[in-house]
């Protein structure tokens, strides 16, 4: 029985906030009350700077007037940011009107100019060996209706890379130096109904400011959001769930109006809930309706108020069951919708207990997580929600249930897609506070924007169940200063931003250094993640009996997909594990820093209480390719030039030249999503009840007919038996502390190796490797054959090179093209080989170890069938049909 108890219209409190001053808005009578559009198509674009520039558009000239977009995103005792007097850069081409941009490059959004290329070997391997960086600009000509007239318009911009400037019809507007919060800009006061509105866009992405492949562009969605001018205030909902029980859930949803208007309003705030099915579908009935709740707001000023709701029998947010609500919030001004808004959340609730772990609705969850950066591998960091998808998906499977966001705020579809799939997320801030790690890094900004981009990251994320964890920063430099005073009381600061804003989630960090637990920082945060710290696991545990503990950052295991050396070597940098650029896929190599997973686990399972690890990182990314960084120092602080020059100068003589290598070896899944052996590794240990084997190597080495070629296997089971050739090699048992099992002696001949694997006895799960004859054919294997014809869903298309009787290639390279017919493109291909300098849009592609992936979009309202046709030399040609409906 559904029992809409409801109410409590607590207060309705007035802030004492000025809302920043627009033009004489009316409500129009006909207009629905909010508005929300892609503001994605139809853009131009231009890396050539406007004329006479000549660097009066730094940062340092535009700083004071950015300011002002953060003005509502500074605490409340803080003094209103306001422009200064007249029209920052409006005499620069680019940004007028009129200006003639008719040569300029069509393009629809999200755009990554890095990702398009050229590789080049001279280009820093850290930042992926693609060119990023430098100035662009997008301009967009778009109508606004007369009918918008008194309206307030709002352009979104999910992630902008880097340092946005807005000009609207020739006026600046605002924009934002932190290529990855999320901000709006209020273009009311110069938008022009009834005619045609030109909006420009300048970005300046410096060098040195990342150390990893950050992209460069409008690499995220923009939205243009139209509302009457009494609106719900930007991020302006507040859900919580303060009492969970069985029988009932109080939902507590305060809303923040702004009155833009020029009289006083008297408005009515009524919320209800919806359940929400997985297809974001809302039930037929409220899950709960709350009484209406009386409001007056002045004009120009803002106000709050918080309604409390129960859902009876509620269904809780899991990470096995991730069910969801939607609350939708009416403000009514004498009878009148003025605005309607819908806040997706979750019923759940979260604890960090020192004893137990992570406590997701009472009960233990282990965290079994990924970090990993923001690109999406050939499609650069432009980000595309099915990409995203696929990404988790394969995840999922491996028995991965969070993501860290390292080291940055993610793009908001990711959290939608944890909140749909049940994954726990540890969002993050920053990679540095007020020291750099690169010499433009966000020490730059920190000073002046860290409390705007810390109340920008929780104000956009606070509504999503998934996040778990803040994080306020991975291994900042502040953690090193041994007397801890600087760096904990600045970690307390930040925290206490994160707490204003959000009081229901523990403020974490990711610390390399050892000291960070006993100097101060593990009093002023809720929970601490080490990254890579397994020999202070056992002794923070004991100095920190009350402080929850969990793995930030773990392995840094090191591995090519497919590659093999010999001998094999329990020595984690053994040189013998690296060649040709490639890294031994054992699993048993890692950065000096870091280590291969069974240590990590070793570790970690004798410390009581650790909640679980963040591995770094599920997918390989573009960039920081260990061990074959050419620089170095990208490792150390250098906001010092010379000290760079003086370490850079001693690596070159140590000989370390540059590589060619443009992505990492820590993903446990390579950068075209096809999994590495670690990937079995890992689904061993978080799907304990999935029965699973996996043996390596591959078992196609005619160069190594009796020479030892050891076989290692990962299984949930707990013993397995290996057969080569059918011949037994004996049963072998799982003991304490071990996690995989070897068989380190074994002698090639070519044929099949079989694992058969046990638990508790019983026969569990069998696997086989077999060796593979020459490369006969082609087998195309999309992930979805079905696609929506949006013009933004993809079929990601594995290409497998088989030998006769259809067993993988394991070493072939053969080169494969394609050819698509009907209404999709090829958008990218990729082996996942980390040295490939081959163009991400090629349209044909070596293959890496047997494999290739090849990705189709559809095109905006083009139905049909789809054709991929794949040819290689000396292999027979093949085709998969899709349809794009
Ligand atoms: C960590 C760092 C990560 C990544 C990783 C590679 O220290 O936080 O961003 O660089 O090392 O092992």
């Amino acid at each position: 029985m559904r029992t809409p108890l409801i109410l409590v219209a607590l207060f309705a409190l007035i802030s004492l906030r000025v809302i920043a001053a627009s033009p004489e808005p009316v409500e129009r009578a006909d207009a629905p009350p909010r508005e929300r559009v892609s503001f994605n198509d139809g853009w131009l674009f231009s890396r050539t700077d406007a004329e006479w520039v000549l660097g009066q558009l730094d940062y340092a000239y535009s700083k004071p007037w950015l300011l002002a977009s953060a003005a509502d995103l500074f605490g409340p005792t803080s003094p209103r940011i306001t422009q200064p007097r007249g029209n920052f850069g409006g005499h620069f081409t680019h940004t007028q009107p009129g200006f003639d941009d008719s040569d300029w490059r069509k393009l629809n959004l999200p755009h990554d100019w890095g990702i398009e290329g050229a590789f080049k070997q001279e280009y820093p391997g850290d930042t992926g060996k693609l060119p990023w960086w430098g100035v662009a600009w997008y301009r967009k000509h778009f109508d606004v209706p007369a009918s918008d007239a008194g309206r307030r318009l709002v352009l979104e911009i999910d992630g902008a890379m880097a340092h946005s400037l807005v000009w609207l019809n020739g006026h600046f507007v605002g924009g934002w130096p932190y290529g990855y919060t999320s901000y709006q800009l209020d273009l009311t006061p110069f938008v022009k109904p009834g005619e045609k509105n030109v909006i420009a866009i300048r970005l300046d992405n410096p060098t040195e400011s990342s150390r990893w492949y950050p992209g460069g562009g409008l690499y995220r969605n923009v939205w243009l959001t139209k509302t009457g001018p009494i609106h719900v205030a930007h991020w302006g909902t507040v859900v919580t769930t303060p009492k969970i029980t069985a029988d009932a859930a109080h939902v507590s949803v305060q809303v923040i109006t702004d009155n833009d208007s020029a009289a006083k309003a008297s408005l009515s705030i009524a919320t209800e809930v919806f359940a929400l099915d997985a297809s974001d579908r809302k039930s037929s009935a409220p899950a709960a309706t709350g009484a209406p709740v009386s409001v007056g707001i002045e004009p120009g000023r803002q106000a709050s108020a918080t309604q409390s709701l129960v859902v009876t029998q509620p269904k809780l947010w899991s990470v096995s069951a991730p069910h969801r609500y939607v609350a939708v919030t009416t403000i009514s001004q004498d009878g009148r919708v003025v605005d309607r808004i819908e806040t997706p959340f979750g019923i759940r609730s979260i604890a960090f207990d020192a004893d137990r772990g992570l406590l997701l609705n009472g009960e233990v969850v282990p965290i079994r997580g990924v970090c990993n950066h923001h690109d999406l591998g050939a499609l650069g960091t432009a980000i595309n929600v099915r990409a995203l998808e696929r990404q988790l998906e394969i995840l999922r499977a491996m028995g991965c249930n969070a993501i860290r966001t390292s080291h940055n705020p993610p793009a908001p579809e990711l959290l939608d897609l944890c909140d749909k799939l049940g994954f726990l997320v540890m969002d993050e801030a920053f990679d540095c506070w007020g020291k750099g790690k690169n010499r433009q890094d966000y020490h730059v900004q920190f000073p002046d924007w860290h409390e705007a981009d810390l109340r920008a990251l929780v104000r956009r994320d606070r509504n999503h169940p998934s996040v778990i964890l803040w994080s306020i920063g991975n291994e900042v430099i502040e953690q090193w200063w041994a007397d801890g005073q600087e760096g904990w009381k600045l970690a307390a600061r930040l925290a206490g931003i994160m707490r204003e804003e959000d009081r229901t989630r523990p403020v974490s960090a990711g610390f390399n250094g050892e000291i960070s637990g006993y100097n101060g920082f593990q009093h002023v945060l809720d929970a601490i993640g080490y990254n890579y710290r397994i020999n202070e696991y056992a002794r923070f545990r004991q100095i920190n009996p009350t402080v929850p503990l969990f793995g930030a950052e773990t392995a840094s295991a090191l591995s090519s997909r497919g590659v093999y050396f010999f001998p094999i070597s329990d020595n984690k940098i053994d040189p013998a594990s690296r060649a040709d650029f490639q890294v031994s896929s054992y699993d048993l190599y890692a950065a000096p820093w870091a280590t291969p997973p069974d240590v990590e686990w070793r570790a970690a399972d004798a410390v009581p209480g650790y909640a679980g690890e963040f591995v770094w990182t599920g997918f390989d990314y573009l960039g920081e390719p260990t061990p074959y960084n050419a620089d170095l120092t990208n490792l150390l602080n250098f906001s010092d030039p010379a000290e760079k020059e003086r370490q850079k100068k001693q690596l070159e003589e140590l000989g370390r030249i540059p590589t060619p290598s443009r992505s990492s070896y820590f993903g446990i899944v390579d950068l075209a999503g096809f999994p590495k052996d670690r990937y079995y590794f890992y689904q061993a240990r978080w799907r304990p009840d999935l029965p699973m084997a996996h043996l390596l190597p591959h078992w196609t080495w005619p160069e190594r007919v009796g020479h030892v070629t050891p076989v290692h296997a990962y299984t949930s089971g707990d013993e397995a038996e290996l057969w080569v050739n059918g011949q037994s090699l004996g049963r072998k048992k799982l003991a304490k502390g071990e996690y995989r099992l070897r068989w380190d002696d074994v002698k090639y001949a070519p044929g099949e190796v079989r694992l058969v694997a046990y638990k508790a006895g019983a026969k569990w799960a069998e696997t086989v490797q077999r060796t593979a004859g020459p490369a006969a054919r082609l087998k195309l294997m999309p992930d979805r054959r079905e696609i929506t014809a949006d013009g933004k869903d993809l079929s990601f298309v594995t290409v497998r090179i088989e030998d006769a009787d259809g067993v993988l290639a394991p070493r072939a390279a053969n080169r494969v093209a394609f050819a698509v017919s009907g209404p999709a493109e090829i958008i990218a291909t990729d082996n996942g080989d980390p040295t490939s300098f081959e163009s991400f849009q090629s349209k044909e592609r070596a293959a890496f170890n047997g494999l290739v992936l090849v990705v189709i979009r559809t095109k905006t309202g083009e139905f049909g069938p789809i054709t991929l046709r794949a040819t290689s030399p000396g292999l027979a040609p093949t085709e998969v049909s899709l349809t794009a409906k």
